[in-house]
Order: structure tokens, then C-alpha cells, then sequence
């Protein structure tokens, strides 16, 4: 996927056990197209040696203000100017507490109050992001709490803590993010807040209908489409509720908070779950809802009998959900997009429901191809044009598909 090819980042590393995570976040990083830096205290050398961090990044490391490798002896300004990012994983209580009163007494805290990012002889301020690390007793602490609210008024991203179990034995807030996690939160920082504020709904995955306790009607989703609206969604600033069927996906971006998640199993009840979201700005309709469910259900299974005696189902129909939310946000018209997976003619069924489903945008692609793969090729059909994306990674399509709806929103 390669999502920070060409961005520079200054890894700062500060003195916490949860440096042993360090090398694999420089991995994780340069995996996804990163060159990495790495700056580290005098007391997270005590963690992971510098060698490891040299080894992975593929650079020398710096650790002193002192170091004569930058040729006009100040590594604390040289080491900033051409990088996008200084991240600062894991940061201790006492890097925090630093940080947030400008003290300046080793490279890591001097670098970052020296940050500034060069762009053709005009030097902006770098963003800076940490990663909190500590025992919970220390992150609970008032001092701690206080040094959170300075960084944060100083515009200084704070990427967690979560909470679990401490290299301590306790447990609670405190932990650091794992690197996957960190990654993610980079990733999205770095994406164009296209969506900022805006309330996004999004369905996914298919509904699954009950036909007796052990069998049922079903749809061949994974929600991975769904699954990338919502992280592109997030990514982009948006206030994300996403209502799933059935699927095995984590919730994307969990850890930033801008996002709920409820869990359902038939249509009818992703259709309530759905219409108590009708403020939403933004309704993503990707869920493969099943048409139909049996008439009335069996409370116990139903025992085969013979070979002629072959059950045979009452079918009703399940409420249209996309339709009722267009319908039912008249008032404060949200901007609809639905899906359409289709078998055959999918750019002429496409355009029908474009009127049927009485939505903005249609996104059309061919079910049986794309079902449970990485991989897809969508068109868009909107009042007057068809936009074709992809193939492409499922996640590349969403973001780009979050530019487009983002551009066709009222200012
Ligand atoms: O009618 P069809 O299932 O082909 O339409 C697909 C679009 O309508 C998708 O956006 C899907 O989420 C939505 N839909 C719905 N409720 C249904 C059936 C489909 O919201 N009962």
C-alpha cells in the first residue's frame, strides 16, 4: 500500500520499557514507504540499544546535542528541517512534563523546540505528534494530566495512551499504542481533512436472516469495502458511526476515537439502527442488505424428513434501507451514496437506482469479482457523470472515493 511513500519522519525515542516496540515501528513505517530518523535520550538507550534502531532504519542514530556527525555542530536544528513528522514513541512522563514547559537540555527535547519544517527557504513549524507511554499511577497524575493540556493547547497531537496490562503487573491507562496502531494514526494524520466535522454514516457487510436457529439467508459480503469507507472517513475528520452485519474485521481506527460501531444481524435491524442516525451529513449505503427474510421464523431447528418431504419457505420482503434514510433526511437532506454489486449490466442498473434509491451517488461494481478480495474497480454515476477507479486496493479506492463525495457536498 506504500501510504507514507516520500514522507520523511523523525522517530524520537524517550526513555520507557515500551521502547522494545520501538525497532518494529521503524519496520512498520519503512514498510509503508518511510525514511526513518531516529533521535533517542540518554535513558532509552537503557531499553534498546542504538545499534538495533541503526540496523532497522538504515541510518546513523543521534542521541547527543554534542554529536560532531552534522558538519555545522547543531544536529537539534539540521535533523528537523527536512522532515515531514517528528514522532515521539514511546514519550515518558518526564518527556511530556519537558515538552510541555520547553526545557531544552538533551538533542530529543532541544530538536523538538527547534522543529521547523523547510519548504524552498520558508520554515513552518514541523507537526509533532507523541505517543504516550507510563505507568497508569504516573499518566493518572495531576502533573501529567497538566503537562497533557499544555501540549494539547500547543497544538501537539497525543496519540493515546490505551489501557491493559502494564510491563509493571498493573493494569490501566497508560500503555502505549502498538506500533501498527501508531502507524495508522500517521497514516491518517497525513491524509487531507477533506471530511472535517462532517457526521458520516456507513453500513457494511451483509445482513444474515434467520431462517431457523441454525440455518439462514444470507449475502456473500466481507465488509472490507465498508470496512475502508469507514477508515478513509475517519482518516479524513469525519465523526463515523458504522453499523455492520456479520463480518470478522476489527474496527478500523478504533484507538482515535472518532468512531462508533454497532453490531447487527438482520436487515430490519440495521434499518432502526440506521434511521436513528437521519442527522447524519454523509450516509455510505455499502451493507449487502438480503431482499428477502422467511415469513415467520422457526424457534426450534427444522429436522429433515423425507426425501420428498422438502420444506418450503414464506418469503417477505426486507425494508429498502437506504431508501427509507434518503427519504426519511427530506428535511435536512443528507448526500446519499449507495452501492450496487451487480452480475451483468452494472452501469445500466447502476443509473436506475441512482432514481429508485433516490440517492446522490451510485457506486456500481461487479459482485462476484470483488466479493472478499483486497481488490476492486467501482464506477461512480452520479445526475451527470461516470467516473471509473481502479482496480485498486480497497482502501486506495475509499479514500479516493471520499475525495469525490467530499467535492459534490454544499460548502
Ligand atoms: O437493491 P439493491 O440491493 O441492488 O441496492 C443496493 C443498494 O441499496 C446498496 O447501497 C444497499 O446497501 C442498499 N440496500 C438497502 N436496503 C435493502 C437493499 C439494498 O439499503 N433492503
Amino acid at each position: 500500500m506504500m501510504s507514507l511513500n516520500n514522507k520523511k519522519i523523525l522517530l524520537g525515542i524517550s526513555g520507557g520499557i515500551a521502547a522494545y516496540k520501538s525497532p518494529e515501528l521503524v519496520r512498520q513505517l519503512i514498510k509503508e514507504g518511510a525514511s526513518v530518523q531516529v533521535a533517542m535520550t540518554d535513558a532509552a538507550t537503557q531499553f534498546v540499544t542504538p545499534t538495533t534502531l541503526q540496523a532497522v532504519s538504515g541510518q546513523p542514530v543521534f542521541i547527543s546535542q554534542w554529536d560532531t556527525r552534522i558538519s555545522n555542530g547543531m544536529p537539534h536544528i539540521e535533523l528537523t528541517r527536512d522532515v515531514d513528522a517528528i514522532l515521539i514513541a514511546p514519550a515518558s512522563a518526564d518527556f511530556m512534563a519537558k515538552l510541555s514547559l520547553g526545557l531544552a537540555n538533551d538533542l530529543l527535547s532541544t530538536l523538538c523546540l527547534a522543529r521547523g519544517h523547510d519548504s524552498n527557504g520558508v520554515i513552518t513549524p514541523c507537526p509533532l505528534l507523541i505517543v504516550p507511554a507510563m505507568n497508569r499511577q504516573m499518566w493518572e497524575n495531576i502533573a501529567t494530566q497538566r503537562s497533557v493540556e499544555r501540549l494539547l493547547k500547543d497544538k501537539i497531537a497525543i496519540l493515546g495512551p490505551a489501557s491493559g496490562d502494564q510491563a509493571c503487573g498493573e493494569v490501566g491507562m497508560g500503555r502505549m499504542l502498538e506500533p501498527t496502531e501508531i502507524c495508522e494514526a500517521l497514516i491518517a494524520f497525513f491524509q487531507p481533512k477533506r471530511l472535517l466535522g462532517k457526521k458520516v454514516l456507513i453500513t457494511a457487510g451483509p445482513t444474515y436472516e434467520a431462517i431457523d436457529p441454525v440455518r439462514g439467508l444470507t449475502n456473500r459480503s466481507s465488509g472490507k469495502m465498508g470496512f475502508a469507507i469507514a477508515r478513509a472517513a475517519v482518516e479524513a475528520g469525519a465523526q463515523v458511526q458504522l453499523i455492520s452485519g456479520p463480518v470478522h474485521l476489527d474496527t478500523p481506527l478504533a484507538f482515535l476515537g472518532n468512531i462508533q460501531r454497532t453490531n447487527v444481524t438482520s436487515a430490519q435491524e440495521m434499518h432502526d439502527a440506521v434511521l436513528t442516525h437521519h442527522d447524519s451529513d454523509v450516509f455510505f449505503s455499502v451493507a449487502a442488505v438480503a431482499d428477502w427474510r422467511v415469513s415467520s421464523m422457526a424457534d426450534q431447528k427444522i429436522k429433515k424428513q423425507s426425501t420428498t418431504d422438502i420444506p418450503h419457505f414464506d418469503l417477505v420482503q426486507n425494508p429498502d434501507i437506504l431508501l427509507a434514510f434518503s427519504s426519511a433526511s427530506k428535511n435536512k437532506p443528507s448526500f446519499c451514496v449507495g452501492f450496487a454489486a451487480e452480475t451483468e449490466n452494472t452501469i445500466e442498473y447502476g443509473k436506475k437506482k441512482l432514481i429508485s434509491k433516490n440517492t446522490s451517488l451510485i457506486i456500481a461494481n461487479h459482485g462476484p469479482s470483488t466479493f472478499g478480495e483486497d481488490i476492486n474497480e467501482v464506477t461512480l454515476i452520479d445526475a451527470n457523470n461516470e467516473l471509473t477507479l481502479g482496480p485498486a486496493d480497497k482502501l486506495v479506492l475509499a479514500r479516493e472515493i471520499i475525495r469525490e463525495v467530499s467535492k459534490r457536498l454544499p460548502t
